[in-house]
């Protein structure tokens, strides 16, 4: 605390963010990063960029991403918005797209930096809790609202909302943004990117830091209808011109581009997590469906912190959270390679 602090500052509750130890033999199951590098083409891509062309800036606009992105999509350039990881593009949703005097709609499970957002801009908020099965309820969002979001699949619960429910809220909310956040949509959960040709209302953002493994470069995106991109690109333009780098526009054009790659991967990592699921319930465990790279789960005779220090015991660190104490008894783990798997359930057999 200083007296040099704002009183915005003093008010903040800042995000804190899954720890990043360095120990040796860490089964690190607890940030949902890809257990598969990234592409062997972005890897040469950043080869190429270690230059002496580093003395100039980047492209502000990001042209060559936003086109590659399109392109994946099947979108216009117009229709995509980059971000130094989609949490700045987060960040600038927040900032130019919910209104302020009405409250943002989120259920009471979800992506804890949401609440820091709104701490950060002051924009209020109220929580629309999950039902029974850890699901989101759409006809819970009818209400009036200064905006909507919400993740899918679900963080971190991995549960998947299908898209015919999504459509209902789209069409019942046409006076706000409803903002999908698919951060994990990947790993077998349906993107509801097609609809942003029909909703205007609507903007999807993703990620590169999961199933594109490039969660140590800072790349994320929004798609939606170029007046939604306009007003991120007058936000973005007011606090800094240049949020994507040399290396982050190269690597993330060459991830992007790399199809195969990608599929190949998110299908190995889907695989992984069948075997898991199925390992577990043998053990007792119930897991929540997952449409994510990462499972939540709980064991009926074991206290959810008490098995994380227990895995911790074996260098095994994955996500457990206090609060709300609903998901208190569950581990949240991220999916791993086959042989890590392995060790974990290895590992929980013995503790179980
Ligand atoms: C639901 C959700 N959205 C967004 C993000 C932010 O990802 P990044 O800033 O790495 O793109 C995360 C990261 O864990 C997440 O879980």
């Amino acid at each position: 605390m200083s007296k040099f602090w704002s009183p915005l500052v003093h008010r903040l509750t800042p995000y804190v963010p899954g720890e990043q130890p360095k120990l040796n033999d860490l089964l690190k199951l607890n940030t949902n990063e890809n257990p598969y590098g990234p592409s062997p083409k972005v890897i040469a891509a950043l080869q190429v960029e270690a230059a002496d062309t580093l003395r100039l800036y980047p492209d502000p606009n990001s042209d060559k991403l936003k086109s590659a992105i399109a392109q994946f999509h099947g979108l216009q350039n117009n229709q995509v918005f980059v971000g130094n990881g989609s949490d700045e593009v987060l960040a600038h949703v927040f900032h130019a797209l919910f209104q302020h005097d009405q409250p943002l709609l989120f259920p009471d499970i979800t992506y804890s930096f949401y609440p820091v957002y709104c701490g950060l801009y002051g924009i209020q908020t109220e929580t629309i809790p999950l039902n029974a099965a850890f699901e989101i309820d759409v006809e819970d969002y009818l209400r009036p609202n200064g905006g909507i979001i919400f993740p899918n699949p679900n963080a971190p619960t991995g549960v998947p909302l299908a898209i015919a429910k999504i459509e209902r809220l789209l069409k019942a909310n046409q006076h706000s943004v409803v903002v999908v956040d698919e951060a994990y949509v990947d790993f077998g959960t349906e993107s509801a990117v097609h609809l942003i040709q029909q909703y205007p209302n609507l903007l999807v953002t993703h990620t590169l830091s999961k199933a594109r493994s490039l969660a140590g470069l800072r790349v994320g995106y929004a798609v939606g209808h170029p007046d939604l991109i306009e007003a991120l690109i007058r936000v973005k333009d007011s606090f800094n011109s240049y949020p994507i780098d040399r290396f982050a526009e190269a690597g993330a054009v060459a991830a992007m581009q790399d199809v195969d790659y990608f599929n190949s991967t998110c299908a190995k990592v889907i695989a992984t997590r069948t075997l898991l699921v199925e390992a577990m319930e043998v053990l007792g465990f119930s897991v929540l469906p997952s449409g994510a790279n990462f499972i939540f789960a709980t064991h009926p005779k074991h206290d959810g912190e008490a098995l994380t220090a227990k895995l911790r015991a074996h260098n095994i660190i994955v996500r457990h959270f206090k609060k709300p104490t609903r998901i208190a008894p569950y581990l949240r783990i991220t999916i791993g390679t086959d042989a890590e798997s392995e060790r974990l359930v290895n590992v929980l057999k013995a503790i179980v």
